[in-house]
């Protein structure tokens, strides 16, 4: 299917004899690729008679070689279409050992927080797992989430210009519109080797509207009023990780908090954090040394961490 959708990328037209011809099947081999594709990957792929085949819209296919330029030694896994890259990291990592990083062009079931889905569309935004081995204790893992969000800021910050900001705990937003989303999933027993899946999904050059989205979110590419290199932004964001987990399991997340706080969305806001069926109201103080909200709950300050906790504004408007 690459060797396909390589040929179709610029989003010119291509007569069914040249592309049979390019990949060496018949006219009808390349008829049935394209319905794989399109049925498949959901790419819309247009059919002129007299004219060929053209894609909707031009894509950017992730070439591994170039990604790989930022870490070297790091085994990366590309995949067109799968279910999930952390589904497909923790199965890796059975073989394979960590750190490790897995992307795909395409998710059919890409997992948001709380159960949520992730859309996730062929060749347009960033579907990045990064799998990190917890070898220095529990410590390692404590704001390690929100040191995520740092990194995809910086990356951000790094490629576009754009000051992007942080939702805690990990919500990357442009302005109001949430434009990243984390997922840390924790592998093994916390007493013994355990592994941390990081997730990352970075809007960059979705542009259409999904029904299936129910929360305000923009694109990097959108918010530059343009296209951004995927390639690029994978390897930024290879490079931003590396440095902050490396720094967090050196000096512990302690010495990443004044950069999250920079990048806080709310800070000094008022907001219900909603815990399970309750919620508590308070004021944001900032974070903790463990990553901990910090609120400021009828004149005096409490902590909360991890778990299904959920924040939101007071006054939305
Ligand atoms: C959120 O709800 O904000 C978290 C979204 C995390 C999405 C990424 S995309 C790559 C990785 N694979 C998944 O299935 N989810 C994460």
């Amino acid at each position: 299917m690459r060797d396909l959708l390589m040929l179709l990328a610029d989003g010119g037209f291509y007569s069914g004899n040249d592309l049979g011809r390019q990949l060496g099947v018949s006219r009808a081999a390349v008829w049935k690729r394209i319905q794989r594709v399109t049925g498949e990957y959901g790419v819309t792929v247009q059919s002129v008679p007299g004219k060929g085949y053209r894609l909707s819209q031009p894509l950017q296919l992730l070439n591994r070689d170039v990604i790989q330029q930022a870490l070297p030694a790091l085994p990366i896994f590309m995949y067109e279409s799968i279910g999930s890259t952390n589904d497909q990291a923790k199965q890796l990592l059975g073989t394979y050992s960590a750190p490790l990083a897995v992307f795909a062009e395409h998710q059919t079931q890409g997992k948001g927080r709380r159960g949520r889905e992730w859309v996730s569309p062929f060749a347009q935004n960033l579907y990045l797992s990064f799998v990190w081995p917890v070898t220095e204790g529990l410590n390692q893992i404590d704001g390690l989430s929100l040191l995520v969000g740092v990194a995809v800021a910086k990356a951000i910050k790094r490629l576009s210009g754009i000051d992007a900001q942080l939702k805690w705990p990990n919500d990357v937003l442009i302005g109001k519109r949430k434009v990243a989303g984390i997922l840390l999933e924790l592998i093994g027993d916390p007493v013994e080797l355990c592994h941390v899946v990081i997730g990352i999904g970075v809007n960059l050059n979705m542009l259409d509207s999904f029904d299936s989205i129910d929360q305000e979110w923009t694109s990097l590419g959108k918010e530059m009023g343009g296209t951004v290199s995927r390639e690029l932004f994978a390897k930024t964001v290879l490079e931003e990780l590396a440095h902050y987990l490396e720094k967090q399991k050196n000096h512990g997340f302690s010495s990443i908090r004044a950069e999250w706080n920079e990048l806080h969305a709310w800070q000094g806001a008022n907001v219900n954090l909603h815990i399970g069926t309750n919620i508590v109201s308070g004021q944001i103080v900032g974070i903790g040394d463990k990553g901990e909200i910090c609120l400021l709950v009828e004149g005096e300050e409490r902590k909360y961490l991890g778990g299904e906790l959920s924040l939101r504004l007071q006054n939305d408007s």
